[in-house]
């Protein structure tokens, strides 16, 4: 494995490996399990796997929450070596965003300007989707691997891709969750143990949903207020749960086909976020 820093060195260490595919998975280092899980992905389709480790500053909306961003890259280069990756870019921020750069790449419409969109600032989207485009024009992949769990990154990035023409397949993973089923997060660690047990609630309220919908309850006011219920039990008020349509982020008032079911919950100080497809295709 090597560790390069700079587009230029990256696009030498890929330049002779291009006559067979290309995979990457983007990443902010504090690898866990669900990285791992990417990562495994890309080593089963891809000749080449290249991990990218930036903790990318435009996108996040609150600098604490940017100070707080857990940097461990030692364990990371470690994680990424034991998983088989070729190739690790971890690029410095005057690196990625050299002096006088001024392009922002913005998606528009309730696909980036709700739900975390809306809660995190409009800048959060346009950060992501500017790096994550930098990203693929500096390694140019075959395939680009994101986790389901971020479902608005998911759908914010197929359509730049698509709208752009990049040539990247986006693949997405299914969510990596614990034993509980609590979603695989680098925030998790920052959960004591009474506030790690009431997040449960938040997988619980998914399945709650799922259940109910199964059952035949498909308006989605009232899978709500099942979600809720099951949250608030917990001592979780919930920033939303939503019902969208898992492309294009509509709201949508009943499960008439599939219906992205999103929470975001803060437990303690910690934002966590998961969600679950009901009413499949
Ligand atoms: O999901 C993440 O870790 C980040 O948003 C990403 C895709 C690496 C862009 O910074």
């Amino acid at each position: 494995m090597i560790v390069v820093r700079t587009v230029a060195e990256l696009r030498a260490a890929l330049s002779p490996r291009r006559d067979g595919t290309i995979g990457l998975v983007p990443t902010m280092g504090a690898l866990h399990e669900g990285h791992a899980t990417l990562l495994r992905a890309a080593r089963a389709a891809d000749d080449t796997v290249v991990m990218s480790i930036f903790v990318n500053p435009t996108q996040f909306n609150e600098q604490a929450d940017l100070a707080a961003y857990p940097r461990t890259e030692a364990a990371d280069l470690d994680l990424a070596e034991a998983e088989g990756v070729d190739v690790v870019f971890a690029p410095d921020a005057a690196e990625v965003y050299p002096r006088a750069f001024a392009t922002t790449v913005t998606v528009s419409g309730p696909i980036a300007e709700t739900l975390e969109g809306a809660e995190r600032g409009r800048g959060h989207f346009d950060g992501v989707a500017t790096v994550v485009t930098k990203l693929l024009l500096a390694s140019l992949p075959d395939h680009a691997y994101f986790g389901a769990k971020d479902a608005q990154q998911v759908a914010v990035i197929r359509r730049f891709v698509a709208d752009l023409g990049i040539p990247v397949k986006v693949v997405v993973c299914p969510t990596s969750r614990d034993a509980d089923g609590l979603a695989r997060s680098s925030r998790n660690t920052r959960l004591s143990p009474h506030e790690r047990s009431q997040a449960l609630a938040i997988p619980r309220a998914l399945d709650a949903v799922r259940d109910a919908a199964a059952g035949g309850l498909s308006g989605t006011g009232a899978l709500q207020a099942r979600a809720v219920a099951e949250l608030e039990a917990a001592g979780i008020h919930p920033e939303y749960v939503a019902f969208v349509d898992p492309e294009t982020f509509a709201p949508v008032a009943a499960v008439e086909g599939p219906v992205l079911v999103a929470i975001a919950a803060r437990v303690g100080t910690t934002r966590l976020i998961d969600n679950t497809v009901i009413g499949g295709a």
